[in-house]
């Protein structure tokens, strides 16, 4: 069982490892509600699952991709953090920082019969979800976007997804915690975390030995290779491989297919995404894998075929056990986990901030804390 952790002075130290965006997310929130906090990344810049991420907000198309049927708690989390999203954008939009925001909707495309009654389960679905889906037919679908393949059966449009660019994202958030006062310190690799009188003491492979009321663990798939943080095993990781192609296809929408998604970002540049690799935790690419996913989106909008690769890149997801992120307090007091997000961590982001800043303050965390605790049945420490 977890031991509550809860600091019992209003305003704790704070140190969070990882500045991806589940990291400088609540380090933010924290820092600006009057914490003292410290970021640690273990490389010269964040390069994990945020950076490597298409930024789509997709909780529809995510939970079809999952096969999921009926709405979770996991469904209500998303929905919930895409409404903050919203927030969050204009946000950082008064702030003058650009971070693509794309608020377009998400076409899921068919090409044969099996692929129409997917998008028709996939409907009901999103429908149950509280969104409102359209199954489009083929003419409607090339109304919406012309760039689509001539065969195309049709497509689901769900109006309420949307996208950003995460990169752009994690720099606004870099940009918000320096305004607040907190502090990313990069190059900084956590060995170990130890009890220390009341506090945690973070250990650094510099052998550094940091102090802290609060440490809040959002490494990624990463996290479970620190000594003491309780994660060993817990999580899973999912490579993904991506590429980016510079084309002036005019796609408005995130489009969705077995084969590939596209994510436009503008200014001649679309993401193209991605391979589900379990067991694989490495970054490297293949022209093999690239090439299949570039062909998969050139099957889906033809005038990719000739588009030029600019960059490609590979991410790994962390994956839990149940599939549930795992938010909230570890065995250890005062130690948090904000990490296991899978598919779904440029979503989930927002709202997983505000748990964790509830929790780290002894507020009020609500049901949504009590579903991703670390510490919930089912997930064995
Ligand atoms: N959320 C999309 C992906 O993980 O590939």
């Amino acid at each position: 069982m977890a031991v509550s952790a809860k600091p019992s002075f209003a305003r704790p130290r704070v140190i969070v490892i990882g500045a991806g965006l589940m990291g400088l997310w609540p380090a933010a929130l924290l820092a600006e509600a009057g914490c003292t906090v410290h970021v640690l990344e273990a490389g010269a810049a964040a390069r994990g699952a945020s950076w490597a991420a298409a930024g789509m907000l997709a909780p529809a198309s995510e939970a079809a991709e999952a096969g999921h049927e009926s709405a979770s708690t996991l469904d209500d989390f998303s929905l919930h953090s895409l409404a903050l999203w919203r927030d969050w954008a204009a946000r950082f939009d008064a702030a003058g920082q650009d971070i693509c925001w794309r608020p377009f909707g998400a076409l899921q495309t068919a090409f044969g019969e099996a692929g129409m009654h997917q998008l028709q389960r996939n409907s009901r679905a999103a429908s149950a979800l509280g969104l409102t889906p359209q199954v489009l037919d083929a003419h409607k679908a090339r109304q919406m976007e012309p760039a689509l393949a001539d065969g195309v059966r049709g497509a689901l449009f769900i109006k309420e997804e949307a996208s950003v660019d995460p990169r752009l994202v994690l720099t606004a958030l870099r940009a918000l915690l320096a305004d607040v006062g907190g502090r990313v310190q990069t190059g900084v690799r956590v060995r170990a975390l130890a009890r220390s009188g009341r506090g945690l003491q973070v250990l650094c492979r510099n052998g550094d030995a940091l102090d802290a009321d609060a440490v809040v663990l959002a490494a990624g798939f990463a996290a479970g290779a620190i000594d003491g943080a309780g994660l060993a095993g817990r999580l899973a990781p999912v490579k993904g491989q991506m590429l980016a192609l510079q084309t002036e296809a005019p796609v408005r929408a995130v489009i969705r297919d077995a084969r590939a998604y596209l994510v436009p970002r503008g200014k001649g540049r679309m993401v193209i995404g991605a391979t589900s690799e379990p067991g694989l935790a490495d970054d490297g690419t293949d022209a093999r894998t690239l090439a299949r996913l570039h062909q998969g989106a050139a099957a889906i909008v033809p005038a990719l075929k000739d588009a030029k690769m600019t960059a490609c890149w590979a991410g790994v997801r962390p994956q839990s056990r149940d599939g549930l992120p795992l938010i909230g307090a570890l065995d250890v007091p005062g130690l948090y986990a904000n990490c296991g997000h899978y598919r779904n961590g440029v979503l989930l982001a927002p709202a997983s901030a505000a748990l964790i800043r509830a929790l780290v303050l002894d507020e009020d965390a609500g049901a949504f804390a009590r579903a991703f605790a670390p510490a919930r049945p089912g997930t064995p420490c």
